[in-house]
């Protein structure tokens, strides 16, 4: 698979930025990305880990990473891959799930072993919820950390379920795996995929800042214009907790931003 390259880049206080001639040569470029760290980190270490996203972003990047696998290129067999959020509570059987969304355009259609495929479980006990959290942190602390997290962004900045809040910069950067609230912007985007805002499950399970922060390599896509917003804020703004995107700046140049041209649009340059 040949890796489109961007039609431009720019460097933003030491982060890249990629910014593609549209979202798919962005969905190309991104699964080579992953494939070409796959096969060296299992080359390197034995296996490689990998932080997962879902929403309608990743949609292309997981076929792009399906088809290099059918291709013979990739194999699935020595990766443990660790989802952002689940819905809470929700059953992991249930359409509307993330680990159903998973199972649709990855997991089912790879040979990745079905007990390293993680997603926080939106059936834990209420009264478990913190104790799990923190296991999920240590699962992955336990795998040596993430090798890549994949990312997208809310249009409200959030990163994973990360939404924005109140928080000084110093708690907001070490975020453990925890149930949270979603913001009223979160409810409302994912009013289509549950038939009206009133069936969207107002709580959810998110990896943390700390795990997410920690992978050793970063890549974050958004693209159209209604991202575009959000994009320059998490960007070029103030680092914050009130744009959970501009705490990816902690990370300097483990993050690769990879944008279309409308969700660039605010940048500079
Ligand atoms: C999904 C996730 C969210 C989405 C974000 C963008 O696992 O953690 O942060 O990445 O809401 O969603 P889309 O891609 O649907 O615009």
């Amino acid at each position: 698979m040949p890796a489109p390259s961007p039609s431009r880049s720019l460097d933003l206080d030491g982060t890249p930025v990629l910014i593609f001639d549209d979202s798919a040569a962005a969905c190309l470029a991104a699964a080579e990305q992953i494939a070409e760290l796959v096969r060296s980190a299992v080359a390197r270490r034995g296996k490689a880990v990998l932080g997962l996203a879902t929403g309608g972003t990743p949609v292309p990047v997981y076929k792009g990473l399906v088809e290099e696998h059918q291709g013979g290129r990739l194999s699935f067999a020595e990766v443990s891959t660790y989802n952002l959020d689940e819905y809470y509570p929700m059953s992991p059987l249930d359409p509307q799930s993330y680990r159903t969304y998973m199972d649709r355009h990855l997991f089912s259609l790879v040979d990745l072993a079905p007990n390293r495929a993680h997603v926080p479980d939106g059936t834990v006990p209420e009264s478990d919820l913190e104790a799990y959290g923190a296991s999920y942190d240590r699962w992955i602390e336990a795998e040596g950390g993430l090798d890549l997290q994949l990312l997208g962004l809310g249009r409200n900045g959030h990163i994973g379920f990360n939404e924005p809040a109140d928080l000084d910069l110093d708690t907001a950067l070490k975020l453990p795996t925890r149930p949270v609230s979603l913001h009223p912007t979160t409810i409302a985007d994912a009013a289509g995929d549950f038939g009206g805002e009133a069936h969207v499950p107002r709580r959810a399970l998110t990896m943390g800042t700390a795990s997410i922060l920690s992978a050793r390599r970063i890549l974050v896509l958004a693209f159209g214009a209604k991202k575009a917003e959000a994009v320059s804020r998490s960007l070029t703004g103030p680092m914050t907790a009130q744009v959970p995107g501009s705490l990816l700046r902690s990370a300097g140049s483990r993050v690769t931003w990879m944008l279309d041209p409308a969700a660039a649009a605010q940048l500079p340059g």
